[in-house]
């Protein structure tokens, strides 16, 4: 496949591998590399830049293919240094940066002095019209399917989509919701020229996450997703579970709810074990509503090489339908 995301970043097929906290390990992104698309590290999975370093290394050996590394801006008091993230990937001549949160400004323009480039990943076409300006080389762009935060607006990918490709200039990356060829070709016929997934990647051989959690994405239904922080003007999409029932039962208490009154549930440390213990009700699984369309859990490589099909027989199957049209 060649559109200019494909071209931008030396991939054979536009399909990325979000940044995913305690997921985007080496094992997935040099899988995704391998199998054509573009594996993302998730700095942040990392407690250290040298940690980071450590992984860059780890992946390098595994795959020969071009992968990034995602640096995720957090709200939080007691911010991580990102900057020693960013010296990190620097160090390691890694040449793709992934940002997505809060302002990240100062790190994309350092990223791109060392010749970097930088994929913004937002939810609205007012915050991709800024990183634009802000000298990004693409933007990836999160429908309110998503998994993670979908923002506040709640516009649904479709909309999104095609929104965002009526005003952004530099080649967009459709994400949230897209699981298969279907989605591939539906995000290339709205204006995107590559797709960003998340939760259908947590669903494969290579994730490295307990079998439990693949398992539950499996039996999910597009329904059962929850949508969590709703109150506090943060939201965040994650799988239905007793702890995000939890969350959302203390949200809707009369007098509402403070961050510290969830913060034991939601704990980043307690999602993490869930992942690795495989006990779905443990903590926060972050997941979207494409676990309605997952129905097995193949190798990366079979999923893109499944997907570039699907998509091309789309694509062969609507030109005969005008074909037949014209003859008429
Ligand atoms: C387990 C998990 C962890 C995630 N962690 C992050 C993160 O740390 N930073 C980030 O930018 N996005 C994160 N995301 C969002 C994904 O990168 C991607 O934008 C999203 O999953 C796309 O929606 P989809 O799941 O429908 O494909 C995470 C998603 C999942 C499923």
């Amino acid at each position: 496949m060649k559109t200019r995301i494909t071209e931008l970043l030396g991939i054979r097929y536009p399909i990325i591998q979000g940044g995913m906290q305690w997921v985007g390990r080496a094992e997935l992104a040099s899988a995704v590399s391998d199998a054509g698309g573009l594996g993302v590290l998730t700095a942040l999975t990392q407690p250290t830049p040298q940690a980071l370093g450590e992984e860059i290394k780890r992946c390098r050996a595994m795959t020969d293919r071009p992968f990034g590394v995602n640096i995720t801006i957090l709200p939080t008091a007691s911010p991580p240094p990102y900057e020693a993230y960013l010296d990190a990937v620097i160090d390691a001549g890694v040449g793709i940066l992934e940002t997505a949160g809060h302002n990240p400004r100062a790190l994309i323009q350092k990223a791109k002095l060392h010749g970097i480039k930088v994929v913004h990943k937002c939810t609205s076409v007012r915050h991709a019209l800024s990183a634009e300006r802000a000298g990004v080389d693409a933007i990836s762009i999160d429908g309110f399917e998503c998994a993670g935060h979908p923002g506040e607006d709640d516009v649904g990918g479709l909309v999104l989509f095609a929104a965002a490709a009526d005003q952004v200039k530099v080649p967009l990356i459709a994400s949230g919701g897209i699981a298969d060829g279907r989605g591939l070709a539906a995000a290339l016929a709205l204006g995107a020229e590559g797709v960003n997934m998340g939760t259908r990647f947590c669903a494969t051989q290579e994730a490295p996450i307990h079998p439990n959690i693949k398992n539950a994405l499996l039996a999910a239904s597009e329904r059962d997703t929850n949508l969590i922080f709703r109150t506090l003007h943060n939201t965040g999409r994650v799988l239905k579970n007793a702890v995000s029932d939890e969350v959302i039962a203390t949200e809707r208490r009369p007098g509402g709810c403070e961050f510290k009154d969830i913060h034991g549930l939601v704990a980043g440390a307690r999602g993490r074990a869930a992942l690795e213990s495989g006990d779905v009700d443990g903590g926060l699984v972050w997941a979207s509503q494409v676990t309605g369309l997952i129905h097995d859990i193949p190798a990366c490589a079979e999923l893109l090489e499944r997907m570039v099909a699907q998509a091309r027989e789309i694509f062969d199957a609507r030109q005969a339908i005008f074909q037949d049209r014209d003859r008429q």
